[in-house]
């Protein structure tokens, strides 16, 4: 980032004071963009999102990126990384009638379009049945899952890896929606009975995002006009019992895009 060019400089008093200035505009953000535990955002966007009933008050999805114009020497890059921001307290421990876990995800790719409309933000760009073919793609895939033998700790993230190596059928959707190379995901909520215990992820930031990665090839200008899809999730955990159906498993979908320029990270209202 800009803040960064110059500190090279062989130092000279005016230099010195080049340098503090540096620090000084960086000490707000300050984040290389090879250091994958952070991110400094060229663009940010944060969306509320109902997550009721384990969540009493809406929390926020985070998605920022930041970029590099020669990436590793040839072509652009850039580095993409979300969290999620709640109110810890909030949380309703009446919800928690057997082991669960919750689970973010978020798809970046392929996807262009301007969020708006119902199904937080997804149906301006693929309409509601395709909203819901995806809801229940998910959910049939995690219930599968849970009557299935396996010893998995993240049921969304197992179903992900399974949907994007046998690309399902949406006949609602244009896009193949599973057709990524990677689609990262973070657990961050685990309820345990009979106890009725919940235990939550600290919140993140831009110091600490939840997942970071980088995409090959892509300008800021190209991510920008992307729409980044959050898929949120919660779920039998393997030691549960199974669910009686797969509408016992809440899917939500969020969609959001980062505006480039100097990062808001204000909400952003769908409606
Ligand atoms: C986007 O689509 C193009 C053309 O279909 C494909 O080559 C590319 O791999 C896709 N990119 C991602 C990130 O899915
Ligand atoms: C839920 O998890 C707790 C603690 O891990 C375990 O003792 C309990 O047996 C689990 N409940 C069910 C229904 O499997």
């Amino acid at each position: 980032m800009a803040c960064f060019q110059g500190l090279g400089l062989r130092v000279q008093p005016w230099v010195v004071l080049a340098i503090l200035a540096l620090l000084q505009c960086g000490s707000a953000q300050f984040c290389s963009f090879w250091n994958n535990n952070c991110i400094d955002p060229l663009a940010q966007t944060a969306v509320p999102f109902d997550f009721q009933p384990l969540f009493n008050d809406p929390i926020s999805l985070y998605y920022s990126f930041d970029s590099s114009s020669s990436g590793k020497g040839e072509g652009p890059m850039t580095k993409t990384a979300f969290w999620l921001g709640y109110e810890d307290r909030k949380i309703n421990p009446y919800a928690v009638n057997s082991n669960r876990t919750a689970e973010v995800a978020l798809r970046v790719g392929n996807f262009t379009g301007t969020p708006a409309g119902t199904t937080n933000g997804c149906d301006g760009i693929w309409g509601k049945s395709c909203s819901r073919d995806i809801k229940n793609t998910l959910q049939a895939a995690i219930f599968q899952l849970t009557t299935s033998e396996g010893h998995w700790s993240q049921p969304l993230a197992t179903a992900l890896d399974q949907l994007m190596t046998n690309q399902p059928d949406l006949p609602s959707c244009g896009a193949p929606v599973f057709d990524v190379a990677s689609i990262p995901v973070q657990d961050f909520a685990y309820e345990r009975t009979p106890d009725q215990q919940v235990t939550v992820m600290k919140a993140g930031s831009s110091y600490r995002p939840w997942q970071v990665w980088y995409l090959d090839g892509m300008t800021a200008h190209q991510q920008a006009s992307q729409v980044a899809v959050g898929i949120i999730s919660r779920a039998p955990s393997y030691d549960s019992s199974p669910p009686t159906s797969p509408d016992d498993i809440q899917i939500e979908l969020v969609c959001l895009q980062a505006p480039q320029g100097p990062p808001s990270g204000s909400s952003k209202d769908d409606d």
